[in-house]
């Protein structure tokens, strides 16, 4: 299972020390008040669940999936929603989280959806951060994990093409996995 890692970029530790710090930052912002946690699927969602169990204020949880790149890892500037949120969010207090934010297409266009729907205020957490890469202006994060060189990473959620999501850290996979040459054995 490791001979696909080229370099372990945020090891386990530093993800869990990370974690517990944002926890505790949002539950300082947010205490006295309620909070809907909207994960996007699927990038998020072992970040997400390790990141509720360090918020301390009363909350729920929503999922919504959003596309914006296909089994590719270049993004294709099309963001297509997927799936939507089940409960609406009028007048909650939202915290978007994400994976990572890369062009800044998918929170871009996310953030103008989700504020039509007038929630009581509307903030993103993300794990990751490639500034290199951004193509949006403007885009606020309000809190973030690491920002990271300009290297397409997987682990602890985040995939190339579905896999590697099970991994309990961020790593670069090593150059012949992304094309394909070299393939975890399947177990079927
Ligand atoms: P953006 O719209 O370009 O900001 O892309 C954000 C989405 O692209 C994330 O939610 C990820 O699903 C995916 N993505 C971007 N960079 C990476 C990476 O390095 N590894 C895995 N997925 C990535
Ligand atoms: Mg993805």
């Amino acid at each position: 299972m490791e001979d696909c890692i080229e370099r372990i970029l945020i090891s386990q530790e530093e993800l869990e020390r990370k974690v517990k710090e944002l926890g505790e930052r949002i539950t300082r912002d947010y205490w006295g008040k309620e909070l809907r946690v909207v994960g996007i699927l699927r990038g998020a969602f072992i970040f997400m669940a390790d990141l509720v169990r360090n918020i301390r204020v009363p909350l729920s949880v929503d999922f919504m999936s959003i596309s914006s790149y296909g089994e590719e890892s270049e993004s294709s500037g099309i963001v297509r929603i997927l799936k939507d949120l089940d409960k609406p969010i009028t007048h909650k207090h939202v915290l978007v989280v994400e994976d990572i934010v890369d062009t800044g297409l998918t929170l871009k266009h996310l953030k103008e959806v989700l504020a039509t729907r007038e929630p009581a205020s509307l903030r993103v957490c993300a794990l990751l951060n490639k500034e290199e890469r951004r193509i949006v202006r403007d885009l606020e994060i309000d809190y973030l994990g690491f920002n990271i060189p300009n290297q397409f990473v997987v682990g602890y959620g985040l995939d190339f093409a579905e896999r590697y999501r099970n991994y309990p850290f961020i790593f670069v996979l090593k150059p012949e996995y992304y094309r394909g040459e070299a393939r975890v054995p399947e177990k079927e």
